[in-house]
């Protein structure tokens, strides 16, 4: 069985960027009230007292988008600072990151991934929902800085969308050639927005892997990180290849990761929201943190069997109500 010792922390269900893929327009989202989100000190609390006893010791910090946090560099100056945390990384839309990559690097963080959908400003914009001044350029700015102030590795997430930046999949993995960084593509799945997904709505890992292997030629790589990703390497290139094929491939059986909402729901699987417990209520309402602790380790007792409910049924029909933004990516 696999080892969960991963912690998908949601910073905010709220985000500057309106991706169609994850907050569509024109969907009525209905965000969580600033009083319901998680206060900074008690998602402390949680991780100091429930979190790390129970043997969680990476975490990732999501959205939304995170950057958009009040308190976020001091959050993660607190979440690098216990001694048992292993692993601190952020997945960000990089819009913000210009100005806070330095501050979030001296706070501790030192893994981050950035979605850069596409290289070309105006279908960037599309995807995005962004109407007004380009917003691309500033993206790139946020990445570049990253890769400046030493994040590493440093990766990007490209959800591929087909007849929006297919054709952009050869220049996206081109960019590893000489640059140390991973670029990922991720098959878009039907969360959020049933609206743009039919059968042809994501692209099979597999193909994309043969059209890249047709220019450049393709080898597996020895570097297998802890995340859902099949890497590979472009031969001779710097950076690495990710392929995320959720929808292709079933990786639940290697899951090692919960997910905890800005509004302190603890869920343990991206996918089905069966077990889920709602650890703010029972914070707020004093309870026992022993007894916290007990049912968090229960659910991760039973965590194999929540992995695979409904995962058929609801990827293949786009039956889920709640958008990846509400859920943390
Ligand atoms: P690392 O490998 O640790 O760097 O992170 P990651 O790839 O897990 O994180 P990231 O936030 O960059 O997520 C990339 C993509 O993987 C997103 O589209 C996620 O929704 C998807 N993903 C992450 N975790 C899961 C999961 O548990 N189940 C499924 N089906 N998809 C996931
Ligand atoms: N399908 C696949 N990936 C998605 N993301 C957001 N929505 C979806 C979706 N419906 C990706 C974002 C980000 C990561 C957290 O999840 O691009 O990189
Ligand atoms: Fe925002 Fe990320 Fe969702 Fe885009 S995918 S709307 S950047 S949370």
């Amino acid at each position: 069985m696999n080892k969960v010792d991963y912690l998908r922390i949601s910073l905010i269900d709220r985000c500057n960027f309106r991706c169609q893929y994850c907050m569509p327009e024109g969907a009525e989202l209905e965000y969580i009230l600033r009083q319901e989100l998680l206060a900074n000190e008690e998602l402390i609390a949680l991780l100091k007292e429930v979190f790390i006893p129970v043997g969680f010791r990476k975490f990732r910090l999501t959205g939304g988008e995170p950057l958009i946090r009040p308190g976020v560099v001091g959050l993660v100056r607190d979440i690098a600072s216990f001694a048992q945390t292993e692993d601190l990384a952020m997945t960000t839309n990089g819009f913000l990151l210009a100005d806070m990559a330095q501050d979030l690097y001296d706070a501790g963080l030192r893994r981050i991934n950035i979605s850069l959908d596409s290289l070309d400003p105006q279908t960037f914009d599309k995807i995005i929902g962004n109407r007004g001044r380009s917003r691309w350029e500033q993206t790139w700015a946020g990445i570049q800085a990253a890769h400046r102030v030493g994040f590493d590795p440093l990766k990007l997430n490209v959800v591929v969308i087909p007849g929006v930046n297919d054709k952009e999949v050869e220049d996206l993995a081109a960019l590893t050639i000489d640059r140390n960084w991973h670029v990922r593509f991720i098959e878009f799945m039907p969360i959020g927005n049933a609206a743009l997904f039919s059968d042809r709505a994501w692209i099979p890992s597999e193909e994309l892997r043969q059209r890249i292997r047709s220019q450049w030629g393709l080898v597996e790589s020895d570097v297998r990180g802890n995340g859902p990703a099949d890497v590979f390497q472009i031969p001779g290139a710097k950076g690495t290849l990710g392929f995320i094929s959720q929808m292709s491939e079933c990786f639940c059986d290697r899951c090692n990761r919960m997910r905890l909402s800005a509004d302190g729901w603890l869920r343990p699987c991206l996918l089905n929201e069966t077990g889920q417990i709602d650890l703010k209520t029972a914070l707020r309402r004093g309870i026992d943190l022993a007894e916290l602790r007990d049912k968090v380790r229960y659910l991760l007792q039973i965590k194999p069997e929540i992995n695979f409910q409904q995962r058929d049924s609801g990827t293949k029909t786009g039956v889920y109500s709640r958008t990846m933004s509400q859920i943390g990516g």
